[in-house]
């Protein structure tokens, strides 16, 4: 039985109760404050003023060009960014540093053959656009664009995966297809790569973005590599050479793009990778034959359910010493434990029905942040994990902010079927009920079946479109 929604909740107590079981405390308030409250006040950052808490989080459409510009559909998601009236919009979505580091064949990259600067500027003034448009001025207003390359989870042609892996993975090998060491990068394309990093840096800086996120989270790339104790040689092994990747190509941005800020987006805890066990509940295959587990970061080895924040809060040290300023602290992946990664009411066609309560999760997230703004004050912390909350999505982001927990409330899938929310909790209005995410995951099982991301059910330009019966269909199946 699914456990009930935080949609039909009447008053706080059950989710108090809740978020109290992970947290130790209820992280909710009663009385909404709107612009005069926490989520309205602005905060400086390494010479840029972000005017009010909350921040859209990337969020990829699967429907870039194939030659890696952006399509019309590209450039409305991030003019619909912008007119969310949230001041922080980190990162846009994920822009492959090469063609084979897509995650998909219509992911925006670095093409050789292409000049990325008229897309990523056509974005930049789509958001800003619809951004002055909403809120009548862009003054506060603080646009990344998140770098990436998919690395195991690389899909650059429809001929299907082509993994790029730091290490033989014990679990997750066979469930990319994975049989010999070819797809294990050297050192001297890991070289290659962060030169690219360097490259797509520059580009978006020339364009007039204020930041780049070197992406290190979701089981991508840079995420895998500080989980790489197993590969040899300058990139694994100790924690120092298995976060060289990251902390180098965060250095080489900085020397080659003077003026340009960089954040991380950072997975800063997992779990043992989940998959559907016989009763369509996800469940930690295979657990006890890999404990203690040493594939994976920010997990407990001994007991690799549980998160041990000791290597990512020494990551984030070191990312500090290099000058970042902003770091957006995330958990888990889509790919082996969406029930952590993004909780929802209903998983996506190729997912499974949470293990737990997904609260017990948003919970995980909340408390991960609490912990990583606890431990470094002076940074500008970003959380994630909200979209679930639904109607309460106010009154714990109000909470965590209020109390210091969080610097800014990141929102993900919210902002596809209702970007104006964030205006709508400024303004002290209601929500509007018809809009909020209701974590179908329609838009995550759109990409999974090879169509475009989008809200099917919410965003009426979606819900015209062909696929959007198909999509119901594929729910339907999933139960
Ligand atoms: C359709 C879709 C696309 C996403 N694309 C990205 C992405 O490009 N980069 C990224 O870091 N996270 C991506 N995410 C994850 C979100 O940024 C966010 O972390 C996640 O949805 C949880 O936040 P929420 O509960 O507010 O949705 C994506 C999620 C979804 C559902
Ligand atoms: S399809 Fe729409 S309602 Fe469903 S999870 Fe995505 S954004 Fe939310």
């Amino acid at each position: 039985m699914r456990p009930p929604s935080p949609a039909t909740f009447r008053d706080a107590a059950p989710l108090r109760t809740a978020l109290a079981a992970v947290l130790g405390d209820g992280a909710v308030d009663d009385e909404l404050l709107g612009e005069a409250g926490p989520l309205g006040r602005p905060l400086a950052v390494d010479g840029l003023t972000i005017g009010n808490r909350f921040a859209v989080h990337p969020m990829e459409g699967w429907d870039g060009e194939p030659d890696g510009r952006p399509s019309a559909a590209t450039r409305r998601r991030w003019r619909r960014f912008g007119e969310s009236g949230a001041k922080l919009v980190w990162g846009g979505e994920a822009f492959a540093v090469s063609a084979d580091g897509r995650a998909n064949p219509n992911q925006l990259h670095l093409n050789d053959e292409v000049d990325p600067r008229p897309g990523l500027e056509a974005l930049l003034d789509e958001l800003r656009s619809g951004h002055r448009a909403a809120c009548g001025t862009t003054d506060g207003l603080v646009v990344g664009l998140q770098l990436t390359h998919s690395g195991r989870y690389a899909r650059p042609s429809d001929a299907g995966a082509a993994p790029r892996v730091m290490f033989r993975h014990p679990v997750l090998d066979a469930r990319v297809g994975l049989e010999d060491d070819a797809a294990v990068l050297a050192d001297a394309e890991l070289e290659r790569i962060a030169e690219r990093f360097v490259r797509a840096a520059a580009a978006a800086r020339e364009v007039g973005f204020d930041f780049v996120d070197v992406k290190a989270c979701h089981g991508y790339l840079l995420h895998e590599s500080l989980a790489a104790r197993r590969r040899p040689g300058r990139f694994g092994g100790d924690l120092a050479g298995r976060s060289a990747l990251l902390t180098g190509i965060v250095r080489a941005v900085r020397d080659a793009c003077a003026g340009l800020r960089v954040g991380v987006r950072l997975s800063a805890t997992d779990v043992f990778p989940h998959g559907r066990g016989p009763d369509g509940v996800g469940a930690p295959l295979g657990l006890e034959e890999h404990r203690p587990y040493d594939a994976g970061f920010g997990v407990d080895p001994d007991d690799p359910l549980r998160p041990d924040l000791d290597e990512p809060l020494r990551v984030i040290g070191l990312l500090r010493d290099l000058g970042v300023r902003m770091v957006n602290v995330t958990a888990g992946s889509p790919y082996t434990s969406p029930h952590l990664q993004r909780p929802a009411v209903f998983p996506p066609s190729d997912g499974y029905a949470s293990p737990a309560d997904p609260l017990a999760f948003v919970a995980r997230h909340l408390d991960v942040t609490r912990r990583v703004k606890a431990a470094f004050p002076d940074l500008v912390v970003v959380g994630t994990g909200y979209s679930y909350l639904q109607e309460w999505i106010p009154h714990v982001a109000q909470h965590e902010v209020g109390r210091g927990h969080v610097d800014v409330v990141g929102l993900g899938r919210s902002m596809l079927s209702y970007p104006e929310l964030c205006r709508d909790v400024l303004a002290g209005r209601a929500l509007d009920a018809k809009r909020i995410c209701r974590t179908f995951s329609d838009c995550t099982t759109g990409p999974r079946h090879g169509l475009p991301s989008g809200c099917y059910p919410l965003d009426p330009e979606y819900r015209a479109r062909p696929e959007a019966a198909e999509i119901r269909k594929l729910r339907r199946r999933n139960g």
